[in-house]
C-alpha cells in the first residue's frame, strides 16, 4: 500500500517537473507546432520514414524561417542564422553526436570530429589537396576527363537504348526488354572512379569498366540502413537488445568490400603526388586513421555527386528544359577549347541544379555553445540543437529566389541579387566545416555535363515517373524514391 502511494507521488512529481520544464523553456518564444514543446516523436517518426527534410520544410512554410521542431531543437533558414551557426568563429558551433553514426573502422575522421579544435588540426593536414588549384591541374583533371570519356563511351554503346543513370547493370531497349546485363553508365560509378582517382591514383577504382569495382561502389551507394542507424542513434540500448532480430526489419550498414578496398589502396607507399593519400602518408597518423579518412571521403564523394547529377539531368531532360539543353549545347559547341570552369551557362545550370536538388538537403545539427546564443532574435540556451537545411535555405526567401520551386538557371546569370543568392547557397554547407570536396565535385559535374550535352539530347523514359524522382531522405543525403532514373540518350542534331 505504502509502495503504491510512493509510486503515485513519484509519478506526480515527474509529471509536474516535465510540465514545469516544458512551460518555462526559453525555446517557447520560438514559433512552432504546440507539440514540439513536449515531444520529439513526430520529428523522429518523419526521420524514420525518410521524410525529415520535407517535414521540417513544411514547418518553415507554416511558421517562418525560425521554428522549434522538438523540445530541445530548433531549425533556421535565414542567411544570418546560417552565418551564426556554421561560420561564427570560423567553423561555427560544434557538431552533435549524430555524427558518431559515421565513424569508420571505429575511428573519428575530419567529418566526425565533434569539436572545432580537433577538426581544425585534422583539416590542416589535408586541405591543400582539395584546393581548386590542386583539382584543376594535371594530372588530377585528366583523371576526371578520362572517366567522363568512359561514361560517354558507355552511353554511345547504348545510343538507341535507354540508360538508367541511377542503377547499374540495366540496359534496356525502347521496348524495355532487357538487352544486356553489361555495366550501365551509372553516375555513382563515375563519381566513385573520380573520387578514388583523387584519393589513391594509380590505385583508384575503375567501376565503369570493371564489375568487381562496381560491386564495391554498390555497397556504398545502395545502402538501406537508414532505420537501423536512426534507432542506433536514438536508442543504442534498444538497438543492442534487438541485435540480430533487427536485421529482418532494418538492415545494418555493411560494407566489407569497400572496407577491404580502402584498407588495401591506402597501404600503397607510392601514390601520385596530387592524391590525398600522398598527403596523409606524410603525417603522423596510424594506417587505420589514414584508411578511415580515405573511406570517409570516398563515401562522401559518391552519392552526393552521383545523385546531384542524376536529379539535375532528370530535370534537364523534361520538356520544360528543352530550351536550357539547347542553350547549354550552344555554349559548349561555341567554346570547345575553353576551360570547363569558364562557361557561364554551364555554371548556372550546375548552381540551379544544386539549389533545387541539394544532394545533402537536410539539417546539419550543431550544439549551441556555452553561455547560449541569440539567433535571429531568439535566445537559445547552451546545448540546444540547432540546424539549417539546404532544401529550405534555398527556398524560403522568395525575394532572393522568386518562384523557388522552379528550375530557372538564368537566375544565376543576373547581376542584381547575385551576392544575396550566393549567401543563401548552402548545398556545400558553409564555414570551416563546409564541404572540402566542393571543387572536385564541381569539376566532376561540369566535365560530365559538358561531355554529355555536347553530343546528346536527353529525354525522360516513360518507365520513370515524377514520383520515382521524388526526394527520399537517407541518413544525410537523399536519393530518388524509385531508385531509378531512366533517360533516353539521342545523338544531338
Ligand atoms: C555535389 C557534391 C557534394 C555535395 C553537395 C557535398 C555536400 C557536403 C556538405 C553539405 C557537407 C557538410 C556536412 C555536414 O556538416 O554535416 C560536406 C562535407 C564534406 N564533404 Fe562534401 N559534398 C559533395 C561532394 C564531395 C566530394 C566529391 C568529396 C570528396 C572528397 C566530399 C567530401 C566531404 C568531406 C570530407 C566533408 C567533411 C568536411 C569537414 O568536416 O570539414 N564531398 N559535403
Amino acid at each position: 500500500m505504502l509502495s503504491t502511494s510512493v509510486l503515485a507521488v513519484a509519478a506526480c512529481f515527474l509529471v509536474a517537473t516535465f510540465f514545469r520544464q516544458a512551460l518555462s523553456s526559453p525555446l517557447n518564444k520560438l514559433p512552432g507546432p504546440w507539440y514540439a514543446r513536449y515531444t520529439s516523436l513526430p520529428l523522429k517518426w518523419h526521420e524514420f520514414s525518410a521524410q525529415r527534410t520535407r517535414y521540417v520544410h513544411s514547418l518553415h512554410l507554416k511558421y517562418g524561417s525560425a521554428v522549434r521542431i522538438a523540445p530541445n531543437e530548433a531549425a533556421f533558414a535565414s542567411a544570418s542564422a546560417v552565418k551564426e551557426i556554421y561560420c561564427s568563429g570560423g567553423s561555427g558551433y560544434d557538431k552533435t553526436e549524430f555524427y558518431d553514426l559515421f565513424k569508420v573502422y571505429g575511428r573519428r575522421t575530419m567529418f566526425t570530429t565533434l569539436n572545432k579544435e580537433e577538426h581544425a588540426k585534422r583539416k590542416r593536414m589535408m586541405a591543400d589537396r582539395y584546393a581548386n588549384t590542386n583539382v584543376v591541374r594535371e594530372p588530377s583533371l585528366t583523371g576526371i576527363s578520362e572517366r567522363a570519356a568512359r561514361f560517354m563511351q558507355k552511353c554511345r554503346e547504348s545510343t538507341d537504348g535507354v540508360v538508367d543513370l541511377f542503377i547499374c547493370k540495366l540496359l534496356v531497349s525502347h521496348t524495355h526488354d532487357l538487352i544486356s546485363t553489361e555495366q550501365n553508365p551509372d553516375l555513382h560509378s563515375y563519381a566513385f572512379d573520380c573520387v578514388t582517382h583523387h584519393l589513391f591514383h594509380p590505385y583508384g577504382a575503375d567501376s565503369l569498366q570493371n564489375v568487381k569495382d562496381e560491386d564495391i561502389m554498390r555497397e556504398i551507394a545502395f545502402d538501406d540502413s537508414l532505420q537501423n542507424r536512426i534507432l542506433d542513434y536514438y536508442n543504442p540500448i534498444l538497438h543492442k537488445v534487438l541485435g540480430k532480430l533487427l536485421y529482418f526489419f532494418a538492415k545494418p550498414r555493411e560494407t566489407p568490400l569497400a572496407d577491404d578496398f580502402v584498407l588495401g589502396s591506402s597501404a600503397a607507399a607510392d601514390p601520385a603526388p596530387f592524391t590525398l593519400l600522398d598527403r596523409l602518408n606524410g603525417q603522423k597518423l596510424e594506417h587505420l586513421d589514414i584508411a578511415a579518412e580515405c573511406l570517409d571521403h570516398m563515401a562522401a564523394g559518391i552519392d552526393t555527386t552521383g545523385d546531384g547529377l542524376c536529379f539535375l539531368m532528370w530535370e534537364l531532360s523534361q520538356p520544360s528544359s528543352a530550351g536550357y539543353q539547347q542553350r547549354l549545347r550552344g555554349e559548349l559547341l561555341a567554346n570547345t577549347g575553353a576551360a570547363f570552369d569558364k562557361l557561364p551557362f554551364l555554371d548556372a545550370i550546375v548552381m540551379e541544379g544544386l539549389r533545387c536538388f541539394p544532394p545533402i538537403p537536410m539539417s546539419l545539427p550543431r550544439y549551441v555553445p556555452r553561455g547560449g546564443r541569440n539567433i535571429d532574435g531568439f535566445f537559445l540556451p547552451e546545448g540546444t540543437i540547432v540546424s539549417s537545411q539546404a532544401y529550405s535555405v534555398h527556398r524560403i526567401d522568395e525575394t532572393v529566389f522568386p518562384d523557388p520551386g522552379t528550375f530557372r538557371p538564368e537566375r544565376w546569370l543576373e547581376q542584381e541579387g547575385d551576392a544575396e543568392r550566393r549567401r543563401l547557397f548552402f548545398a556545400f554547407a558553409n564555414g570551416g566545416r563546409g564541404c572540402i570536396g566542393k571543387h572536385l565535385a564541381l569539376a566532376e559535374m561540369k566535365m560530365l555535363l559538358r561531355a554529355v550535352y555536347s553530343s546528346f539530347e536527353t529525354v525522360p523514359d516513360a518507365t520513370t515517373t515524377p514520383q520515382d524522382m521524388e526526394m527520399s531522405d537517407q541518413l544525410i543525403s537523399s536519393r530518388p524514391q524509385g531508385q531509378k532514373c531512366l533517360l533516353r540518350f539521342d545523338p544531338a542534331q
